[in-house]
């Protein structure tokens, strides 16, 4: 009988003779460890018999590691032994993941019972599928949201990028689509947003009936900087062993602005120059790299929504650039919405799905530019039919827009605790267009 060779390794790891270093010193976010032999990427654990506090080896010299701590490092004095684990993070895959809560190193923070083994163990690094065996996104995924699922369509291995200013809906859209997608397995990242927030989104929002096909994993904003970016890498790992299984996944990231400053504070403290706008080189070198794991695969997908925090409307910060150059599609919310509660407050002529065509049938996708047609037609008049200064009349066009107007609006607005099926939004949306 020939045993698993992950089942091996762990055995080797296991009976090495056990090797102490110690702490030699700490600063900022870095320690150094002394009398000590690991690879770049391994964790080692700091003070054992204290408590559980693991570093990740950054550097390797001839007797000396450095390491950034994944915990906080009060406590740790110079000479504390460190225990080489022999291993990179692992992090827990599989169908008991289900309705769980987890950290950003991927363990359990609900309450509920230990994993053990009813999930396996992975490496956090992983093979990003390259573009040549991906498969072409060409099945629609739906979220039960109106306004996306018809104007805004998604394709199930496409990535999106949800932009808007603090407070403008961003959480509650990302919980509607979770309840209402028809995605098999849905895993969040809630990477360091508020510690109360969490526990609204996921009792309020999300909800029973919305947490049992997901998995979520929660790094707060007070979680060290590198167990905040561990978590947005934690969350896609998951995600991919699903996608490896030949599921479709929705992946949500809540949000990618608050992971970017998270690598930004890890790489400035590792002593890297800022350069656009405070952010070091290292950031724009993580986001594709965090970015381009979702997609399809060879067997499955890995449909990513991110959401990116646009301060002061600034649509050119640099993570807001960088996001959109990457992602396929973009979703834009915007506050003049959200002020006259208009919910979602999604702006449907600022966002686009690059995949649309390839995802909807010809007759809808008509239906659907006409729609936009009407939208553009009076967003274009707007302001003269403000002041009084359009005639009826004066284009049929407008004044069909204008007298479908409340239709449209009724549409678009959809409370929170509503879904709607993608076919009564095309029969919806199809009503509309044959009106009047
Ligand atoms: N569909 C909706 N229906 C009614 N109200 C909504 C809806 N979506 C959002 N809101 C209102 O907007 C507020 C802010 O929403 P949310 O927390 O989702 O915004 P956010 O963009 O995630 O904010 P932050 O930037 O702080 O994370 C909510 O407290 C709620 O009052
Ligand atoms: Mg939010």
């Amino acid at each position: 009988m020939s045993l698993p060779s992950a089942l091996l390794d762990r055995a080797r790891v296991a009976a090495r003779p056990q090797v102490t270093g110690s702490v030699s010193g700490a600063m900022g976010l870095t320690l150094t460890v002394d009398g000590l032999a690991a690879a770049v990427g391994d964790l080692v654990e700091i003070d054992p018999a204290d408590r559980r506090l693991f570093a990740e080896v950054v550097a390797v010299g001839r007797d000396r590691l450095t390491c950034m701590p994944l915990g906080t490092l009060s406590g740790v004095h110079s000479g504390a032994p460190v225990r080489a684990t022999g291993m990179p993070l692992q992090v827990p895959v599989g169908e008991a993941l289900l309705g769980r809560v987890l950290d950003g190193l991927g363990r359990p923070v609900d309450g509920g019972p230990p994993l053990g083994s009813r999930v396996s163990y992975v490496d956090l690094a992983s093979e990003t599928p390259h573009a040549l065996s991906r498969t072409r996104v060409e099945e629609p995924l739906t979220f039960g949201v109106r306004a996306l699922d018809t104007l805004v369509p998604c394709g199930k291995g496409q990535r999106l990028g949800i932009f808007a200013g603090s407070g403008v809906g961003k959480s509650s859209l990302l919980a509607q689509i979770t309840r209402g997608t028809d995605a098999d397995v849905r895993v969040i990242g809630l990477i360091g947003e508020r510690g109360r927030e969490v526990r609204e989104f996921l009792e309020e929002n999300l909800g029973a009936e919305g947490m049992a096909r997901t998995v979520v994993v929660v790094a707060t904003s007070d979680e060290p900087p590198l167990v905040r970016l561990k978590a947005a890498f934690v969350a896609t790992r998951i995600a991919e062993a699903f996608r490896d299984e030949g599921r479709d996944v929705l992946l949500l990231m809540d949000s990618i602005t608050r992971t970017a400053m998270a690598q930004r504070e890890v790489g400035l403290s590792a002593g890297e120059p800022p350069a656009t706008r405070g952010y070091p080189p290292s950031v724009f070198a993580m986001m594709p790299q965090l970015l381009e794991k979702a997609g399809t695969g060879t067997t499955g997908s890995i449909t990513g929504l991110y959401t990116v925090l646009v301060e002061g409307d600034d649509h050119n910060e640099p993570i807001a650039d960088t996001a959109r150059s990457i992602l396929d599609g973009h979703i834009v919310l915007t506050r003049k919405l959200a002020t006259v509660g208009h919910f979602p407050a999604i702006d449907v002529l600022e966002s686009i799905s690059r995949v649309a065509t390839a995802v909807v049938p010809p007759a809808q996708m008509a239906d659907a530019r006409e729609v936009r047609r009407l939208m553009g037609a009076l967003r274009d008049v707007k302001e003269l039919i403000e002041i009084g200064a359009y005639q009826s009349g004066s284009d049929p066009l407008v004044d069909r827009a204008r007298g479908l107007a409340p239709q449209i609006d009724a549409f678009l607005q959809q409370p929170m605790g509503e879904s709607t099926p993608a076919p009564e939004s095309w029969d919806w949306l199809q009503r509309i267009v044959r009106s009047a």
